[in-house]
């Protein structure tokens, strides 16, 4: 790390904070709490003044090349930077064509595309790396919404790594090998974790904390002339490991492709390659159904149970994180909140309800459910449960 890069990382870990976290104050104290017009001006300039010259010294200093978890930790800083603008409506991406904010569009471009990752911060830069330093990790905020939802993300997504690499492991080893079953016993455990994990974020987080002061710094926001959607806890390639691996989504439809095409950059790049050479591979479902001729043998039932089981796992992840977090503190909260803001409440930008009906697919996939409009593994789960007892 260059001393620049130091003092900037000091003042995102210090002054940064102590400005947003001061900016939200106010707006709560608002009667409409959506509203950041003409509120805390003094804050809001002295944030762009202070980041913009910090910045500056960066941009001057060019290439030092101090390797990629550097430089992917310095494009965390500029983003959480940008991000913080766009909250605070210092840059608002439909009143502008190119961000007004020059020198972190330019730095945080440079390094995006020097590593292969979209030039904004992504949920990695907040959960899985993002380095704590006595005990206290990088934050918009010193608000407890905002650590707690940030905490739970990083056991998720931890957990559910923890699956895909279990279940990613079997490839090599085939449906019938017995070390299956033990990867197969992790997967469903660390899926188990996720649930533990999410049940916990439902029942503490706040819901209007998260809402006003925590989802706002997640929303898209311009870098040089392109707009680039907000981060979300998905970003990163375990899940979809998890769902191809499983055979519970498919790599070549339409929209589930559209998905991993739109989030590939948003990944990090060892992220990348893993879910690129799971999009090639078949799926362990695919292999049981071709196996049912084994039907009889021990390692069949034993295995096949257990994939099953995590099948299971795997959709109630999914319906856990639509019908209770996404309902909860998305589309319930929407509802309460002033008709002038809505346009404004999703972080990947499209309007409230398209998400949510693409979100409900997605469940609905993961979990196997009985639909006829799109294609869900419902058939040959039953299929696979009933070559168990025959
Ligand atoms: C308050 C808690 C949470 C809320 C309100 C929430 C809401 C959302 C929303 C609205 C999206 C769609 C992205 C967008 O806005 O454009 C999304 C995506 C996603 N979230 Fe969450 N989320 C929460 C916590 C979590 C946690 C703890 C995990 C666990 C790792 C998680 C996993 C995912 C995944 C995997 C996606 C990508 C879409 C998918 O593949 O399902 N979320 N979330």
């Amino acid at each position: 790390m260059t001393a620049h890069t130091q003092v900037f990382d000091q003042w995102i870990r210090g002054n940064f904070c102590h400005l947003n976290s001061q900016l939200e104050q106010l707006y709560w104290q608002q009667d409409d709490k959506a509203n950041v017009e003409n509120i805390g001006s003094e804050f809001k300039q002295q944030l762009q003044t202070e980041g913009t010259e910090l910045i500056q010294t960066l941009l001057d200093e060019g290439n030092t090349d101090e390797g990629f978890d550097n430089a992917f930790d310095l494009l965390g800083n500029v983003g959480l930077y940008m991000a913080a603008c766009r909250r605070h409506e210092i840059t608002e991406p439909s009143r502008e064509k190119v961000s007004p904010l020059t020198e972190a569009s330019a730095l945080a471009m440079h390094i995006g595309a020097s590593i292969g990752v979209t030039p904004r911060f992504a949920t990695a830069h907040l959960t899985t790396h993002n380095k704590a330093i006595n005990g206290v990790y990088k934050r918009f905020t010193d608000l407890p919404a905002e650590q707690l939802f940030i905490d739970y993300n990083t056991k998720g997504i931890l957990a559910y790594k923890r699956a895909a690499d279990a279940l990613i492991k079997i490839q090599p080893l085939g449906i019938s090998h017995p070390i299956t079953a033990d990867l197969l016993k992790i997967a469903k455990q660390a899926l188990q974790d996720v649930i533990s994990s999410n049940s916990i974020l439902f029942n503490k987080l706040e819901t209007d904390a998260f809402f006003y002061q925590v989802r706002p710094y997640y929303k898209p926001y311009r870098v040089g002339k392109e707009v680039y959607r907000g981060a979300n806890a998905g970003d990163f390639a375990g899940i979809n490991v998890i769902d191809l691996q499983l055979g519970l989504c498919f790599a070549n439809e339409p929209s589930y492709s559209q998905m991993l095409v739109d989030k590939f950059l948003y990944m990090m790049p060892e992220d990348q390659l893993m879910l690129r050479d799971c999009m090639r591979r078949n799926s362990l479902m695919d292999d049981f159904l071709a196996a049912s001729a084994c039907h009889q043998q021990s390692w069949y039932s034993e295995n096949l149970s257990l994939f099953l089981e995590v099948c299971a796992l795997h959709g109630e992840t999914a319906i856990q994180h639509h019908n209770q977090l996404v309902e909860k503190y998305i589309a319930q909260a929407a509802k309460t909140m002033e008709q002038q803001h809505l346009a404004k409440v999703t972080a990947s930008g499209p309007p409230l309800q398209a998400l949510l009906g693409s979100l409900e697919k997605l469940r609905d996939r993961r979990a196997a459910a009985n639909r006829t409009d799109i294609r869900t593994r419902f058939t040959d789960i039953n299929t696979l449960k009933a070559s168990l007892i025959s």
